[in-house]
């Protein structure tokens, strides 16, 4: 009888010094892989986001892992689904924003035509490390006059100041699972 975060969490695999020496990489692909605990996992977000004061009118999905959880939160919410990809894969007119990584930067893209003005957009990623991804799709959808309600992850990793980052630019973030 676990609750849902510790049901969730115990199917996060940890990598031990992957994709580099001291990293203790966070794996989602067992908690994807079961389908009762996929199931869970959707309905705690599906569930969330019915309410009508959270209720989103679009999703946007962070490119990779964010479309998997972000497509099927929107299917079952009955709304869209709109891609936030890595510069120079969407064909269309796009926004772009640049942001800093531990070694270089990083470019994502946004289609222009992709959320109207004060439309409420729900953000989803799988986990929020630095929050630099998250913060980027945020401003790719306030240059659009989009009103994010929320952004959404499975897992924050609090000691890399992501979730504060976000916290104090004014985005709320709703996470299910944390890893110190
Ligand atoms: C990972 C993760 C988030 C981001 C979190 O994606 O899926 O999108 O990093 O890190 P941040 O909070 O420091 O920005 P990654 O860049 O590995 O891409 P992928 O989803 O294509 O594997
Ligand atoms: N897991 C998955 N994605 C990540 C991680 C992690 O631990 N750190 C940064 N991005």
């Amino acid at each position: 009888h676990l609750n849902v975060h510790d049901y969730l969490r115990s199917h996060i695999r940890t990598v031990p010094d992957w994709p580099a020496p001291g990293v203790q990489f966070r794996d989602i692909t067992p908690l994807l892989q079961d389908p009762r605990v996929f199931r869970v996992l959707i309905d705690a977000f599906v569930h969330r986001y019915m309410a009508p004061e959270l209720r989103p009118d679009v999703v946007a999905g962070l490119d990779a892992r964010g479309f998997i959880i972000g497509a099927v939160v929107a299917y079952e919410l009955g709304i869209g689904f709109v891609p936030i990809r890595k510069k120079g894969k969407l064909p269309f007119t796009t926004v772009q924003e640049t942001y800093e990584l531990e070694y270089g930067s990083a470019t994502v893209e946004l289609h222009t035509d992709a959320v109207q003005p004060d439309q409420r957009v729900l953000l989803i990623d799988d986990l929020v490390a630095t929050g630099g991804t998250m913060i980027a799709g945020w401003h790719l959808l306030r240059k659009l006059g989009a009103q994010v309600v929320e952004g959404a992850a499975i897992v924050d990793l609090p000691e890399l100041g992501g979730s504060q980052r976000l916290r104090e630019l004014g985005l709320p973030l709703h996470t299910l699972v944390a890893f110190d």
